[in-house]
């Protein structure tokens, strides 16, 4: 009979495609399931810990980038020794006078030291009386570290750089392509069993009605003068904010964070090296502009930083990458690894903030005298990989910080009168920059 032939025609569609989509989804999410052995590596890395008692590694290694990696590396020679493992070397209590004053030892006649003294062709360390022990403890548990394998997510190449490890998981590319075909089977079912359907309809002689003719809804829509009018005022009100917005924005260049010659990274100097700013934009405290250092101020450091630790590397970043662009600084001041070759050419440095010629802004008023955070206007610079400016740099801008930041009146005689002659007449106790004139025009105008 024609209708049983119909019947198990639909059955055996349907389970067919049920059993196909149930196998593919079996076998695409089998994968996702994470390898067994990662656990165990996982648990050694952590059950090393650092061996100098009572020293914290990370605060560890920001002194030591800031005060000793002119000199020292943890695993090569450069000035100093490799100092990876050197609590092994000498009694705990030898480091403290060493590290604070070591020409002191040396004259004293310590042994330990002036056979170092001797070893290193009678270079001097520097002496780092402002240490205190605890920053010396810091800095040994950093050299106590063991030495790091690529990290998770990273492995080797053969060149000795950093790139992403994709054996391990299964990318997301596979896990979207598996549901694309899901999808794709279910379209397919649904096909199916429409088709199905329609064909029993047949078989049982139901008439399946077809579409009415209707009238276009946007005829609909035209004929209907109100809802014309009301959405002509919706669509020009919501154009003009938007042409408003768009001209509000002209002239600022908030988030703006070109592409620069060398890809230097405040991240990693100011932020895991802990690089005071004002070693570089030393300008920032006595003068109008903050400046950008000169390539000297690099080469304090760079003349023995050729490469970065292999930690530094991000998946975006690999160690090879920033290698090169430390390439990039030598080849700007002509330095060859041992000495200058007299062949320099500037780094073009790309300028991000730039406010009118007609607006007077000044470094110095703002970060001495008044004690305010680069990071409150510049953002949370040492997080940036990139540099880019933070805030609007609008005269709103300006004035809303002047209405809301009190003048910082202690140690500054000066102002003690002003702020007495002020804070009467205002009846206040606290005076604002505003209170003080800090929103009169010609203050930042010239
Ligand atoms: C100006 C270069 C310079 C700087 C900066 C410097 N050192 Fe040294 N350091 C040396 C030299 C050179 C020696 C070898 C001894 C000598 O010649 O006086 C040395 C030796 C040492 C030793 C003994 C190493 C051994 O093998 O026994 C330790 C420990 C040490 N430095 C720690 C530090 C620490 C910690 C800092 C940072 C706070 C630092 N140094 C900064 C140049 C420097
Ligand atoms: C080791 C040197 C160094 C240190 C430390 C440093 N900077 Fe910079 N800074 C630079 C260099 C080089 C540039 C120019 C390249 C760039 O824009 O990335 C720059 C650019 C900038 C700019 C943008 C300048 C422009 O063109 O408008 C700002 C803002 C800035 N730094 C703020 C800071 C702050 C805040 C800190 C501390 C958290 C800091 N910097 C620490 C070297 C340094
Ligand atoms: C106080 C020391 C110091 C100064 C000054 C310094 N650097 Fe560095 N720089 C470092 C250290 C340390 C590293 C390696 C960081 C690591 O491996 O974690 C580094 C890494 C780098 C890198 C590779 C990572 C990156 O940021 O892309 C570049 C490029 C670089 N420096 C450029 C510069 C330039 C340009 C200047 C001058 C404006 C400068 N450095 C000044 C200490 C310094
Ligand atoms: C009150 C807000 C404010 C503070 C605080 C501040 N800056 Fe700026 N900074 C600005 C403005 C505004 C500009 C743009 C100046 C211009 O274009 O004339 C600027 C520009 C810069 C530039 C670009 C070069 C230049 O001198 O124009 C650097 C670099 C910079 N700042 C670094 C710093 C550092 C480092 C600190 C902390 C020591 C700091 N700033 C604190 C507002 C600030
Ligand atoms: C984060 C808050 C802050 C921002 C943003 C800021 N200022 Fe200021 N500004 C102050 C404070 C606080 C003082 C008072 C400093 C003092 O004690 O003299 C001040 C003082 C001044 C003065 C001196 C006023 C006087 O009475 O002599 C000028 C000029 C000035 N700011 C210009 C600017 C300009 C231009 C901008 C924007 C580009 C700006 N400031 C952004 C906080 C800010
Ligand atoms: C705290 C500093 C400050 C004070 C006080 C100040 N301005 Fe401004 N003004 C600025 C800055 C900064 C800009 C540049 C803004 C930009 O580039 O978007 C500016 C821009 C302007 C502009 C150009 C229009 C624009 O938005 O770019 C005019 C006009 C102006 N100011 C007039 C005044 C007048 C009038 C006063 C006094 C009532 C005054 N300003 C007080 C900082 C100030």
């Amino acid at each position: 009979m024609k209708k049983v032939g119909n019947h198990n025609s639909i059955s055996r569609k349907i389970i067919y495609s049920l059993a196909l989509m149930l196998t593919f989804s079996f076998t695409s999410f089998s994968q996702a399931t994470p390898p067994a052995e990662a656990t165990p590596a996982a648990a050694t890395a952590t059950a090393a810990p650092a061996a100098a008692a009572g020293g914290d590694a990370v605060a560890g290694k920001a002194l030591f980038n800031a005060n000793c990696a002119a000199c020292h590396a943890l695993d090569k020679k450069m000035t100093g020794p490799a100092l990876r493992g050197v609590t092994a070397r000498h009694a705990k209590d030898w480091f403290y006078p060493w590290i604070a004053n070591s020409s002191a030892m040396i004259k004293a006649g310590d042994a330990d030291a002036v056979k170092l003294f001797n070893e290193n062709n009678k270079s001097v360390m520097t002496a780092f009386p402002q240490l205190s022990k605890q920053d010396v403890d810091n800095i040994l548990a950093y050299t106590d570290e063991p030495k790091p394998e690529a990290p998770k997510g990273l492995v080797t190449t053969d060149d000795g750089g950093l790139k992403p490890d994709n054996a391990g998981g299964i990318s997301n590319n596979v896990i979207l392509g598996a549901l694309c075909l899901v999808l794709l089977m279910l379209v397919i079912m649904l096909f199916f069993v429409n088709n199905v359907l329609t064909k029993v309809a047949k078989a049982n002689g139901i008439e399946v009605a077809a579409k009415e003719e209707r009238l276009p809804i946007w005829k609909a829509f035209a004929k209907n003068q109100f809802l014309v009018l009301v959405s002509s005022i919706f669509l020009l009100l919501a154009s003009g904010f938007f042409v408003y917005g768009y001209l509000m924005q002209i002239g600022i260049d908030q988030d703006y964070a070109p592409i620069q010659p060398i890809h230097y990274s405040h991240r990693i100097h100011a932020g895991s090296n802990g690089i005071d700013c004002k070693y570089c934009h030393s300008a920032a405290r006595v003068s109008k502009n903050a400046g950008i250092p000169s390539l000297n101020v690099c080469m304090n450091c760079h003349k023995n930083i050729s490469e970065v630790s292999d930690t530094t590397a991000t998946p975006e970043h690999s160690k090879a990458f920033y290698d090169g662009e430390i390439k990039k600084l030598y080849a700007a001041v002509g330095w060859d690894g041992a000495k200058y070759t007299g062949k320099t050419s500037p780094v073009k440095w790309v300028r991000i903030h730039n406010l009118p010629d007609f607006a007077y802004f000044n470094h110095s008023q703002h970060v001495t005298v008044a004690g305010i955070e680069c990071q409150k206007c510049h953002g949370p610079v040492q997080e940036y990989e990139i540099q880019k400016q933070f805030a609007p740099l609008t005269m709103g801008w300006c004035i809303k910080c002047h209405r809301e930041t009190d003048v910082k009146m202690e140690g500054n005689a000066y102002y003690t009168k002003i702020h007495e002659e002020l804070s009467k007449r205002y009846g206040v106790d606290k005076l604002t920059a505003a209170q003080m004139g800090g929103t009169e025009c010609g203050k930042c105008h010239y």
